[in-house]
């Protein structure tokens, strides 16, 4: 017993937990995660496992992208990548639906599985019900050797190293590195970016490790003090616009995970349509506002909330002096691409939901009623 305990504490690396390990390996998983498969230098983007099927999937009327829980939000951000940049349409679902209502499928689709396990019972069962009616099946998984690498046609692992924590944070991290990378590697392929937008791309995600290490210093702190106004809270919203909508539903799902807070993630634009209904001033919001396309947008959906009395915690990009006057937190990230804004917003998320569950005297390694690895539907 006490042999145990000593080793699973040299497993932590010093941490208390391993999501607060894992949370803190994302500038090193990130990195490992695109070693070998970006150049700056040379300007080149190369992802070896899937070399063989560049042309077919360039040409694809549609990729299908299965998946569950986490996985899913990353597949989510894929979306909003691959058909920005790459101009490929992208259809994100989840594996248990998808498997169980008699979806389309032709011998020209693309069925792309996202899982870290690589053992979920519904996306593997998805992939099977797609590899049955003749489409390619491609796995971006984690776990090496997993049930769905062993039976997709070709994939790109995430490199993200073992993933303990049931609530997934480097994985996820790692699943939107390799669509990323993925959707530079068709954009560049096929035409639709242009050369001197692909190498600033190509250089800002080489500076995303960094800047998620500025994050984890600059923030911690922050984060507790944030966590400790609001660790009471019953209820939370999450609002994000464009590819950071799915980084507001993972926040909320983190949130919900290992705290047991209710916790819903929404575009920003659709609070109206319900959740506005819930604000008081008992209701943290929780707004990824940083500086891009949809900015003023968000800036109107902050006044909303504050005129509903709600209190905003807004993400904000570094040197922010417009919504910092308004919300009443901001945790500020480092300026990157729009494209690659995810990777940066979602990790205050991270910490946030972690440092609350703690205060609450959650078992934020083992939540209840969670597994790491759902094998049964
Ligand atoms: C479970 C885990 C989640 C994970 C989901 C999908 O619910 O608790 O963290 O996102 O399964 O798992 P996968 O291994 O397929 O990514």
């Amino acid at each position: 017993q006490q042999l145990e305990l000593q080793l699973e504490a040299l497993e932590k690396g010093g941490y208390d937990h391993f999501m607060l390990k894992e949370i803190h390996e994302q500038p090193r998983s990130i990195r490992d995660c695109f070693r070998g498969r970006l150049n700056v230098a040379e300007g080149w983007v190369s992802l070896g496992g899937i070399k063989d099927y560049e042309n077919k999937l360039i040409a694809a009327p549609r990729l299908i992208m299965v998946a569950c829980g986490t996985s899913w939000h990353a597949c989510t951000v894929g979306e909003y990548l691959i058909e920005d940049l790459a101009r490929i349409n992208v259809e994100v679902e989840y594996a248990s639906e998808f498997r169980y209502r008699n979806p389309i499928i032709t011998e020209n689709d693309i069925v792309i599985a996202v899982s870290q396990s690589g053992e979920t019972a519904d996306t593997l069962a998805a992939l099977e019900l797609a590899k049955s009616k003749g489409a390619t099946i491609l796995g971006i998984c984690n776990v090496v050797g997993s049930s769905i690498s062993r039976i997709t046609d070709a994939g790109s692992y995430t490199h993200a190293g073992p993933e303990i924590g049931v609530a997934s944070t480097k994985a996820f991290t790692a699943q939107v590195t390799v669509l990323t990378l993925m959707a530079l590697m068709l954009a560049h392929k096929k035409g639709t970016i242009s050369e001197s937008k692909y190498r600033t791309l190509l250089a800002e995600l080489d500076a995303i490790p960094e800047k998620v290490q500025k994050v984890l210093d600059s923030s911690d702190k922050l984060i507790q003090d944030i966590a400790s106004l609001y660790s009471k809270a019953t209820n939370a919203l999450y609002l994000g616009r464009g590819n950071c909508f799915p980084v507001a539903l993972e926040g909320a799902l983190k949130l919900k995970e290992i705290s047991y807070i209710h916790a819903e993630g929404y575009p920003a634009a659709e609070m109206k349509h319900g959740p506005i209904a819930l604000i008081d001033e008992e209701m943290p919001v929780f707004v990824i506002a940083t500086q891009g396309p949809s900015y003023e947008k968000v800036v109107s959906n902050i006044q909303e909330v504050k005129a509903r009395k709600g209190k905003v915690v807004a993400i904000v990009t570094e040197g922010d002096v417009h919504v910092k006057a308004m919300a009443d937190q901001v945790i500020e990230i480092p300026k990157t691409d729009e494209h690659l804004v995810p990777l940066l917003a979602t990790i205050p998320f991270q910490l946030l939901s972690y440092y609350i569950a703690i205060m609450r005297g959650c078992n934020v390694d083992q939540p209840r009623n969670l597994a790491k690895s759902v094998t049964v539907e």
